[in-house]
């Protein structure tokens, strides 16, 4: 079944390689021209039940630059607070006038709820442990906006895979491109089942062997509660698994190091690796803004 029934466009995983390959198109398109405004009249209501800057004013600016209206609702000063439910909030939505919703929610399958429920596109803007689809497909636009191909490509993924989304889409996205992945990080971050995930996963449990000759590494945000749940030390986990300037020597020359955000310097990227021109962090950000634009022109049947 296609993730995009109705427009919507729940996660990556059960999206077909050519589903993903025209979005790609598409963002490139809106890269080349001035955005016209295809989604004039057209209203996208922003739900975040969860922190958010980049997902949240990218796919706020992506749907400005089209020319729809934005609502936006947060968890806090919203009656979400006093109670009301996943579903009767998007009821409420959809009753104000909104064509589509992206939705943020701490729990896995919440944007599905709300699918199986409103007759309007639904967009997963991060659910839970579960899925980020928009986080993968720019992450995929920009390494190719650097690599002609993904395919036989060598990537690294290193930190809390086990509790990211953005790991998850990006596996999913990536495998159908046929990247050669390895994972990388402590057992309780990157359990022996991640390799269930998709075929051919690699897990390295040291940064040096997952970065050796790789041209793409991904750095993911790694929580201090999260090391003092496991019991796994701060200072040990930033002098294993830290990305170093000497560290990154071991990867390809110019190889891209990339993060979806918040990066936190000093944790699990040098301050200096941050700032390195191969570092295209800021890029995977303005990126962001053209996927979400042909996202939600394509949610809307505006994609012509
Ligand atoms: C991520 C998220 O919220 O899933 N950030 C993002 O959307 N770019 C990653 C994170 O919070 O660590």
């Amino acid at each position: 079944m296609s993730a995009f029934a109705r427009g919507s466009l729940l996660g990556i995983e059960h999206l077909q390689a050519e589903e993903i390959t025209g979005l790609l198109q598409l963002a490139r398109r809106m890269q080349r021209g001035q955005p016209r405004p295809v989604l004039r009249g057209k209203t996208v209501g922003l739900v975040f039940y969860e922190a958010s800057t980049r997902t949240r004013t990218s796919f706020e600016m992506a749907a400005k630059k089209l020319g729809a209206l934005t609502l936006l609702v947060h968890a806090s000063g919203s009656s979400i607070e006093k109670g009301e439910s996943l579903l009767d909030t998007g009821y409420t939505l959809r009753a104000v006038g909104c064509d589509a919703l992206v939705f943020r929610h701490p729990n896995a399958g919440a944007p599905h709820l709300i699918a199986a429920h409103l007759d309007v596109p639904i967009i997963n803007a991060g659910d839970g442990m579960h899925e980020h689809p928009s986080q993968a497909l720019l992450d995929a636009y920009t390494i190719l906006q650097h690599m002609k191909d993904l395919r036989g490509k060598h990537m690294a993924i290193v930190g809390d895979i086990y509790h990211s989304r953005v790991a998850r889409s990006n596996i999913h996205l990536l495998s159908k491109f046929g990247v050669q992945l390895t994972l990388c990080g402590p057992p309780e971050f990157v359990p022996e089942t991640a390799a269930t995930l998709a075929k051919g996963l690699r897990i390295a449990r040291h940064l040096e062997e997952a970065i050796r000759g790789a041209d793409v590494i991904m750095l993911l945000r790694v929580q201090k509660e999260r090391l003092a749940e496991m019991q796994f030390d701060v200072g040990e986990y930033i002098a294993r698994y830290q990305l170093t300037s000497a560290r990154l020597r071991l990867a390809k020359p110019g190889a891209l190091v990339m993060h979806p955000g918040p990066i936190i310097r000093g944790m699990e990227l040098s301050s200096e690796v941050a700032d390195a021109p191969q570092a295209v962090i800021r890029e995977e950000v303005r990126n962001g803004v053209l996927v979400r634009m042909a996202i939600l022109a394509r949610a809307l049947g505006k994609s012509k």
